[in-house]
Parts: structure tokens; sequence; C-alpha cells
């Protein structure tokens, strides 16, 4: 019988889009640097029968009866967390990384108080005080940024910190192709007296892999996503070191009271059970290996890229993720971008580079990553591949640059989706994808 048996019986239409999206999958090259594939493990408890229980409270001190087994879940996954990232507290209730986030400004801010974190056009997350987001309306948010050769701007920083005086630092970001400066940006904190919150939802597999180095010895808070390079399910951590019980002893209660009853309800225990999973998988030496073979095939694609003309923000990686930077198509060329790539089979997203020239929705890079190829075993060869296959689609972008005029644009878009569809050579590199991903199966043993 197959996994989806039921759907299947129950409700076709559902079923029928989870086999297409497994075929998308299967069959295409996943370079969103946010994405993976979990393990079968992962999945099974993510879909387990844990998902009828409430549970609001902690282990122990429960708003609800029954939760004698869900106790033992979520306290084992806050174990595993505590162990593996060498913390005193972690919180494995949050929904994803952004609740995660905003617990953070529950525990550590007021109402206006000024916040810093990295401008979202050089790679900062929404959540780290951008103006469009709950972030920035509740706090005064002061942007850091990066310098033109793409690298953080640590003396922008201390700078801006010691002007504004901010209650929270967020050292952290989503595109971001380099080490993140821990040490630097706790000394900025320690010197205006602020908390510096390590948000290290891209690169806490890496971390845990040892191949980045870890925030612990030099944040308060450390909070992350579960299913980037970590490789779980979706949902977020949000940990306590002992540096930051050491500014405040309270502060791991304010995190778990901003949790709930600050603005969750009910955790997902599904999650909470599956999060747990992934972290035992990420303790085994397979884990460590896996992280520094991501980087690996990140410094051969760049090198694949770079070789083939494509220019990458900074000129490299340090860890999983790379920003090519496609204004010599034009500002804007983001979004033909990652059309030529999808047209090609290869998954990745248009994103706003350093000094971005056009705009948020009509960016000018594509942004581009290795933990989901890394998973399916992929190697340097592979990647060195991949990079001129890019290149290639890259190139077909050349005869379209996108209107000024904003009411042409979805026309212009609409007319080149029409004509990239048609085109031979994103065809060609479309049947390459195909037979590469042939070559590393993707859940081979799951029957719908
Ligand atoms: C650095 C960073 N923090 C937080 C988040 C938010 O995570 P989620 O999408 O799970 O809310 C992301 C997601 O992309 C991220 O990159």
């Amino acid at each position: 019988m197959g996994v989806l048996a039921e759907i299947e019986k129950n409700d076709p239409e559902v079923y029928g889009y989870i086999k297409e999206e497994l075929l998308r999958q299967q069959e295409g090259l996943e370079m969103i640097p946010s994405e993976n594939f979990t393990s079968m493990a992962v999945m099974q408890a993510s879909g387990s029968i844990l998902t009828n229980k409430y549970s609001e409270g902690y282990p122990g001190r429960r708003y609800y009866g029954g939760n004698e087994y869900i106790d033992k879940v979520e306290s084992l996954a806050i174990e595993r967390a505590k162990s593996l990232f060498g913390v005193p507290h972690a919180n494995v209730q949050a929904y994803s990384g952004s609740p995660a986030n905003l617990a953070v400004y529950l525990a550590t801010c007021e109402n206006n108080d000024p916040i810093m974190g990295l401008y979202l056009y050089d790679g900062g997350h929404l959540t780290h005080g951008w103006k469009l987001s709950i972030t920035s309306r509740f706090f005064k948010s002061v942007p850091y940024h990066v310098k033109p050769d793409g690298y953080i701007d640590i003396d922008e920083a201390r700078k801006l910190a010691n002007e504004n005086k901010p209650k929270l630092i967020w050292i952290g970001a989503t595109a971001y192709p380099r080490q993140l400066p821990f040490k630097e940006f706790a000394a900025i904190a320690d010197e205006v007296g602020a908390y510096l919150a390590a948000d290290i939802a891209h690169v806490a597999g890496l971390v845990l892999a040892g191949a980045h180095e870890s925030p612990v010895k030099y944040a308060h808070i450390v909070t992350t996503t579960t299913h980037k390079t970590l490789r779980g399910p979706r949902g977020g951590l949000i940990m306590v070191t002992q540096k930051g019980l050491d500014k405040d002893p309270d502060l791991a209660q304010k995190i778990d009271k901003a949790i709930i009853p600050g603005f969750q309800g009910g955790p997902h225990n599904h999650q909470t059970a599956a999060i747990a999973v992934a972290l035992k998988e990420a303790a085994k030496p397979e884990f460590r290996e896996y992280g520094h073979q991501i980087v690996r095939n990140a410094k051969a694609l760049a090198e694949g890229l770079m070789a083939n003309g494509v220019k990458l923000v900074s000129n490299g990686t340090d860890n999983h993720l790379l920003l090519a930077d496609l204004t010599t198509f034009g500002p804007g060329a983001g979004v033909f971008g990652q059309d030529v790539l999808e047209a090609a089979g290869v998954t990745a997203n248009k994103n706003t580079i350093p000094g971005e020239p056009s705009s948020p929705f009509y960016p000018s890079g594509v942004r581009m990553g290795t933990p989901a190829l890394t998973t399916r075993g992929m190697k340097e060869p592979e990647m060195k591949a991949i990079g001129g296959i890019i290149a290639e689609a890259f190139n077909e972008i050349k005869p379209y640059s996108l209107p000024k005029d904003k009411d042409e644009r979805t026309e212009y878009l609409k007319r080149f989706r029409e004509e990239i569809r048609q085109n031979k050579k994103l065809a060609e590199l479309r049947t390459k994808v195909r037979q590469m991903c042939k070559q590393f199966p993707l859940y081979p043993e799951m029957v719908l």
C-alpha cells in the first residue's frame, strides 16, 4: 500500500498534486538554499498521530491533561537541542523561524526600542527589522549594511550601535555567502549593552557539522529554523546561551513566556517529534560529513560558475549559498534568471543583491545553494557541471531587459515566459538535468 493510499482514496485532487510535486522534486535540481530533503523518518514523525494533541504549556506544566507522552517527546527534543548546540536552555515550540524571532523581541524589547539587523537588500531577513515587517512597526529599526565587496560592514554597525543604543542586535542572514562575524558583533553588542541574537536559520546544519563557526560563545540568544541545512521538518528553535543567562538570569523564562502565553497557542507536537528525530540524525558522524560536503560543493559550484563568466557577490562563498549578480543583463534581471533556470529544470530564487539597483520584487540577483543537492549525494564533479548548465541558461537572458514602466512589465514578462517555453537551448539543458537527477535518485523507496 502506498504511503498516501488514504488520500488517494478520499481526496484524489490533493493526492494528484502531491504526486506531481514529488516528480518535480525528483526530476529537477533543487537549489533554493533554504530548502532540503528530510529523511523518511522525519516525515513519518511529522505525519504522525501526535498532530491530534493539545498541550499548551511546557513539559510537566500543561494546561491540558493527557500529556504524558507529549512531555516525553518535547523533553527529548529539548535535551537533544541543548546537547548538540551546547546551550543551557532550548525552546522547541516556535511554529517556524519567524515566530521564533518574534519571541526574541517580546522577551528582550519594549515597544519602540531601537533594534539592529542586516538590511534586507544586503541579505538580512524580514524579521530583522525590514520596513514592511511587524518588527519595524513595533520597534525602531536601524539597519546595517554590507560593504561594496559584499562583506558585512562591521565599522558601520559599530557606529550605528553607538549612535542608536539598540536593545537587540541581530547577526544572521538569509542571503549572505560568507562566515557570519559573531565575535565582532559580540564586541559591538557588549560595548552598547545590547542583547546579541544570532539567527543561524541558514547555517545551523553547518554549525553542527563544524563547517561554520558556532555563535554559542558570543550570542545571548540563538534562533534557527529546523528545515534548512539542519534537514528537519519546518519549525524553529530558540536557544539561550550561558552568556545570555549571565546577562539576564531570567532570559530563559522570558523566552518561554514570549512563546506562550506571549503569542502562540498549542505546540505542534508532530513537528516537535520530527525535530527530535532530525536532531538525532544531526548528531551522527554522517551529518558532519554532510555539512562539510555542502560547503565543498558550494565552493566547486562557485568555481564552475565563475569559470563560465557568472559574477558572484563577494566573488565566492564560505557556506552553502551563492548569490549571482546579474546586473550585466540589466537591473531586475534576477526575474529572468529565476525563470530561465526553472525552464532548464533548476529551481533557485530571484534575490536582491548589495546595492540593488532595482527592487525586491524585480531584483537583480539569483540565490542558489547546495544543501538539497548534497543530500541527493551529488559532489564536486556534478557541481562543476551544474555551474556550466546554469551559466548557459543565464546566456539565454541576453535578448531581454526589464521595462522601466511598471505597467509594461506584466505584459513583457508574459511574452518572455512564452518565449522561454519554446527555447531549444533551455529544453536541451532540461534533458541534461533530468539525466543527472536519475543518477541520484530521490526517495526511491517512496511508493505513493
Ligand atoms: C535568517 C532567517 N531567519 C528566519 C527565517 C524565517 O523562517 P520561516 O520562513 O520558517 O518563518 C528565515 C527564512 O528564510 C531566514 O532565512
